[in-house]
């Protein structure tokens, strides 16, 4: 089996990246054949409204036409038994790489049609991992159970099913004392990042595991 991994984050060896990592390497120590791809290495765009994919006529029905960097994750993803999206949110919601991939990814299989399915392959697992500087109680008070829902409705319509994994309060800064936030209890934030921050990496292997499975 096949899993796919996609980081939307632009920093390839921090929180959303490390989870992936782990949550890749579960999957591989469970037999899969499982890869990793972060978004920042790419050069693409996000969907054009072309609407190649939505002719049934033409040669990219059900297939975003755009070519460029993405369209060989979009591939991957599309022969992929498991795919995991992780991203960090940026002003409540994903970023804007995770943001223009799923718009290509959602859409190519997205039917206006309340009597076909969508034009997805069926039964792949999935998994929406988000990383944050919130704290998971604030979530509501920031929207953020909206975009979550929302992405995990999306999958859940064209893939089903979806797992969520949150990891929520991250550190940010390498070094704090290099910025200004006084916002942030700093010394619990370390301490939060050395006791739990461990801990998710495990939950992300163990997400891997599962989608293995
Ligand atoms: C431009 C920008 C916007 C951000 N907006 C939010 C936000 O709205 N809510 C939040 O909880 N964290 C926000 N953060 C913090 C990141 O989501 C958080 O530190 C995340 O874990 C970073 O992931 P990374 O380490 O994989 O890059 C923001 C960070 C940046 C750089």
């Amino acid at each position: 089996m096949k899993l796919l991994a996609i980081n939307g984050s632009p920093r390839k060896n921090m929180n959303t990246g490390r989870l992936l990592d782990h949550l890749v390497k579960g999957a591989a120590s469970a037999g899969a054949e499982a890869e990793l791809i972060h978004l920042r290495d790419l050069n693409y765009k996000g969907c054009i409204s072309c609407f190649h994919c939505k002719d049934p006529k033409g040669k990219h029905y059900g297939r975003c036409a755009i070519r460029d960097e993405l369209t060989p994750v979009l591939q991957k993803a599309h022969e992929a038994d498991a795919l995991a999206l992780g991203s960090p949110f940026y002003f409540s919601i994903e970023t804007s790489y995770m943001r223009a991939c799923m718009e290509r990814l959602w859409f190519q299989y997205y039917l206006y049609s309340t009597l076909k399915p969508p034009l997805s392959p069926r039964k792949k697992a999935t998994a929406l991992v988000y990383t944050m500087n919130v704290r998971e109680a604030d979530i509501p008070a920031f929207g953020k159970d909206r975009v979550i829902n929302i992405a995990k409705g999306v999958m859940e319509h064209l893939f089903a099913p979806c797992e969520v994994f949150l990891c929520t309060d991250t550190k940010q800064f390498r070094d704090y004392s290099r910025y200004e936030v006084d916002y942030f209890d700093v010394p619990a934030k370390l301490k939060r990042h050395e006791e739990v921050f461990p801990v998710d990496l495990e939950r992300a292997a163990e997400l891997g595991k599962r989608l293995a499975g």
